[in-house]
Order: structure tokens, then C-alpha cells, then sequence
């Protein structure tokens, strides 16, 4: 298995390692913090649809999302199961702060070749902390099977953070893409600062 070789700060450029808190606190929470993922792959399925239904004329974006919403779908299936098994309820969403703020930073009056790289980025820099994220929790859960369980959610979302920024580079200039990437990860990182620390979110 890859695990050890993917370095979160490197690999994934984010600026600011989660607090190590979280992961303790996301371990006496299992039923909320398996609620609040089964929601993010929702999410995660729902944004590549629209994406789809948006840039229908992006033959390569449809083609390489079409079987990432399969994936994020199964994801959340998986995680619907798991908490079945452990006899607990799916609950409602959220409101989710951190895919909020994420939002308030797309460029809203700007050409559509932003909008749309924005959106590209908006999905590369949540697959990058869901896969920080889930790298915590396969390294600190106390539990065996439930850090096996999220290693394999850390892989893939590892492989959605490289096809977004690929899809970016694929429709516009390298150089554009790597300067509006770090503004991303710049406003990421404080974002990560302000937000509390609570173990019933995956951010
Ligand atoms: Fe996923
Ligand atoms: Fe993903």
C-alpha cells in the first residue's frame, strides 16, 4: 500500500496540517463524523454533475468525471453501510463552514475561464484536506478496522486532488493555473485558522 509515500505537505501543497486535536476528537464521534462524510462524497458526486451539466462542451472534463461520480457515489454508500452496520442513523446535513467559505473566494464577476477554473480548484483544494483529513484518521483512529477503513478514502481522494488540477492544466495555461492555486491555498490556509475545532465535521 502507498500510504507512506504520500506526503500531505508536500504532495498535496496544503500550507497548514490540521490541528492535531481533531483527530482524538473525531475518534469519540464516530456516528457524527461518519454522518458529516457520507455527505461530503454526496457533495462530491452532486458538484461533478453539475460540473458536467455546466461544461457539457468539455468532451475530456465529462469523459474523466463521469466515473468520478460513480466513485464519490459509492463512497457514500459505503459509508451509509458502515453505519448501518454500527447501527446508527444518518442524520442531517450540515452546514458546512469550511465549503462555504471555500465558495466566498470563487471570482464571481470574473471571465468564464475563471469562474471555471475556480471551480475546478474549488474541488482540488477540498479533495486535498478530505485526503489530509482522512490520512489523520488512518494514522490516530484507535480503532483497527476504522483506520483501515479511511486509508482507502485517503487514496482515492489523493487521485481526485492530481485529476482536478490536470482537468485545470488541460484547459488553461500552467501559469495561470499554479498562481491561482497558491491564492487558494493562501486563503486556505488562514480559512483553516479560523475555523473551531470540532470532531463531529470532516473539516
Ligand atoms: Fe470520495
Ligand atoms: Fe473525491
Amino acid at each position: 500500500m502507498a500510504t507512506d509515500s504520500i506526503d500531505v505537505k508536500n504532495i498535496l501543497g496544503l500550507k497548514l496540517p490540521s490541528d492535531p486535536r481533531w483527530v482524538d476528537l473525531a475518534g469519540m464521534e464516530l456516528e457524527d463524523i461518519l454522518t458529516d462524510h457520507a455527505y461530503c462524497e454526496q457533495k462530491a458526486a452532486t458538484t461533478c454533475i453539475s460540473l458536467i451539466q455546466r461544461y457539457s462542451d468539455k468532451e475530456e472534463m465529462v469523459a474523466a468525471l463521469s466515473p468520478i461520480v460513480t466513485e464519490e457515489w459509492g463512497h457514500f454508500r459505503i459509508v451509509l453501510a458502515e453505519l448501518k452496520k454500527r447501527k446508527l442513523q444518518l442524520g442531517k446535513q450540515r452546514k458546512d463552514e469550511y465549503v462555504n467559505k471555500l465558495l466566498e473566494f470563487q471570482k464571481k464577476d470574473g471571465s468564464v475561464e475563471d469562474r471555471f477554473l475556480d471551480r475546478l480548484l474549488t474541488m482540488a483544494l477540498i479533495e486535498a484536506r478530505s485526503c489530509e483529513r482522512f490520512k489523520r484518521l488512518s494514522e490516530g483512529l484507535n480503532d483497527a478496522y476504522m483506520r483501515n477503513f479511511y486509508r482507502k478514502f485517503m487514496e482515492s481522494e489523493a487521485g481526485h486532488y492530481t485529476l482536478f488540477i490536470n482537468l485545470s492544466e488541460l484547459y488553461l495555461p500552467k501559469e495561470k493555473v499554479r498562481k491561482r492555486w497558491n491564492e487558494w491555498l493562501k486563503y486556505e490556509k488562514e480559512l483553516m485558522k479560523t475555523i473551531e475545532v470540532r470532531g463531529d465535521r470532516i473539516h
